[in-house]
Parts: C-alpha cells; structure tokens; sequence
C-alpha cells in the first residue's frame, strides 16, 4: 500500500470512530517536520533544550553504557539534532542508522550528518517504526536512541509492545530513551499552547495534509487547536475542534462536523520516573542509569534486556 493510501485508510478510519481520532504520526510530512523543528525552537517547549542540556552533560556516562564499536539505531530521528552528542562521546560509532516516516526532511539530515562527521557511516532508513522495518543487517552491536518523548504518544498499552519491538529489533542490545516527566500542569499547558501559535499550525497541518495528499476539502480556519492536560491520565490531549460546521469528503465518502466536534490528534503522555521504570519491566526490559535535570522536566533512561 502507498503511503498516501495508508493515510487515506487510517484517516477514514478515525473519522468512522467515535471519538473521531488519527495517529500523530501522520503530523509528519515535510512541513510537518519543519514546524516540529520550529516547536523545538520555542521557549515554552521546555522538552527538546532540557534533554540536549542532560545530553551535553552526561553524554560521557551514556556513552560508557552503550560501549565502543556500536551502530546506533535512532528511532523517529527527525533533525538528528540530540545524536550528534552521543556520536561526540562515541568517539566512532560503527554506524548511524536514522529511521524515519518523513522520508525528505529524513534524508536532508542524513546529509548534513555526513558532511559534519565525514569519518562516520550514516544510513537513513524511511519507514514507519510500529509496522514492519526492513533494517539493514546489523553492523556490530545494535543500540537504540529514543528521544523526545515520542514514547509518550502512545497509550500504556502500545508503549509497552513498542518497547518489546524496539527489543526484537535490537537483538540484544541496549536502548536509550527520553521520556518526559509528571509535572506542573500550567508548565505543560504553555508548552502545547505556545504564544507564537506554531503548535496550532502543527496540529492544523494534518488536515492541511489531507487537503494537499488526499484532495480532501478540510476549510481549515474552521478549525480550532485544542491542548489539555488530563491530570487523571497523566496526559496532554490535542484535538482539532470544529468551528465552522462543514461536510468534509474524503475518497467518496462524507464526514459532516458540527460546530464543537473534536479530531482527536495527539496524545503525550507524562511519566514519573519510576512509573516509566515499571513499564519498561513489564516490557521485558532491565532498566538502569536514569539522568534528570534538577527541576524534574525531562529523563533519559538507559534500558538493557532483562
Ligand atoms: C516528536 S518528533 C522527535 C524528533 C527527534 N527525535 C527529537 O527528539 O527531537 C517525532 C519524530 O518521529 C517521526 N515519527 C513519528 N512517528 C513515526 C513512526 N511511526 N515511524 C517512524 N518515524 C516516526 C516523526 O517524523 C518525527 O521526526
């Protein structure tokens, strides 16, 4: 199946279902990407500079739990950006393989990597790390890289199978992963609420998306963005809300919206620490080193087979 038609299916889909709902993974084409880089840039969006900041300052400790000679698989790599401190410490890591859904922004870079670490193989692989992903054949040990949450997306359920594909994937070896922290929720809210509204355009870009890939007829400034904090599930909710009733049609068939009716798009869920440890248990992981900063927003967990 293409990838639009994939779209196509799971966007039917969710429009079926009640509540209406897509996956966040299709937030990410090209623009998409760019407005993500755009989000890490904000200075509500505390997670993408406090994991950098634990990088820059334990990049040395991580490097000594994932050893020499490993190829390092980045899961959802995006810009490459927070990698770039672990190949430092790495001194020469047998190869990088960045995966990824947005192919282009995927390959971009790959690009810039290369130039920047002439001495360093980087294979870019695009794919879509919940189905089946044709990595290469491991180059040595295989470690894993996870950052910026992205763990979070998923509910308690599909995290805990993800972690167990990540295993299987790795064969044996490690996987370093960012999760981000329970905390103050105005600090939460700020952040998917920014003032510079570019994560209103991100969630809007999804039906922008739609409209460029799929021919669909979203009137997208009949669309508000929605972010919450839902402190009983621990998670940031961001829904697409209605504000102009309309007909959408999507591959012959009409979803009508009525002013107040939500696309649920995004979930980011929050851990503790320990509650985050627990999971990863009961997806057959040990786990082991945890770096945090010293207000308590961001971690990075080094995980082992159990
Ligand atoms: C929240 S961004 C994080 C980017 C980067 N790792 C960071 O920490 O800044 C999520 C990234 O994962 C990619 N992604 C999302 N879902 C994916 C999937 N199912 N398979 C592969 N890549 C995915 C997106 O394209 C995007 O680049």
């Amino acid at each position: 199946m293409s990838a639009a038609d994939e779209f196509a299916s799971e966007l039917v889909a969710g429009l079926r279902a009640t509540p209406r709902a897509v996956a966040p993974k299709w937030f990410y084409d090209q623009a998409g990407s760019e407005l993500f880089d755009q989000i890490c840039e904000l200075p509500e969006y505390y997670p993408t500079r406090t994991e950098l900041a634990l990088l820059q300052r334990h990049a040395p400790e991580m490097a000594e739990c994932i050893g020499r000679d490993a190829e390092i698989v980045e899961f959802g790599a995006g810009a490459s950006r927070k990698v770039r401190l672990l190949i430092e410490a790495l001194a020469s890591p047998r190869r990088f393989v960045p995966v990824d859904i947005s192919v282009e922004h995927l390959q971009a870079a790959a690009a810039r990597l290369r130039d920047d670490h002439p001495g360093l193989a980087v294979l870019p692989v695009g794919g879509d790390y919940t189905q089946d992903l044709a990595l290469p054949a491991p180059l040595g040990r295989r470690i894993g890289f996870y950052p910026g949450s992205s763990i979070g997306n998923f509910e308690p359920a599909a995290a805990e199978a993800l972690l167990r594909r990540f295993a299987g994937l790795l064969q044996g070896g490690g996987l370093l992963i960012g999760v981000d922290l329970v905390k103050d929720p105005a600090v939460l809210h700020a952040a998917y609420n920014d003032s510079q509204g570019v994560t209103a355009r991100f969630n809007l870009n999804l039906l922008a998306r739609a409209n460029r890939e799929l021919a669909t007829d979203f009137a997208l400034d009949g669309f508000w963005h929605s972010a919450f904090y839902q402190p009983a599930l621990r998670r940031i909710e961001m829904h697409l809300v209605c504000r102009v009733a309309q007909t959408v049609t999507l591959r012959g068939e009409r979803f009508a919206f009525a002013r107040g009716d939500s696309l649920h798009t995004e979930n980011s869920y929050k851990y503790t620490a320990e509650g985050f440890r627990q999971l990863a248990r009961r997806a057959g992981w040990a786990p082991r080193a945890v770096w945090q900063d010293p207000q308590g927003l961001f971690s990075l967990h080094w995980l082992e087979p159990a």
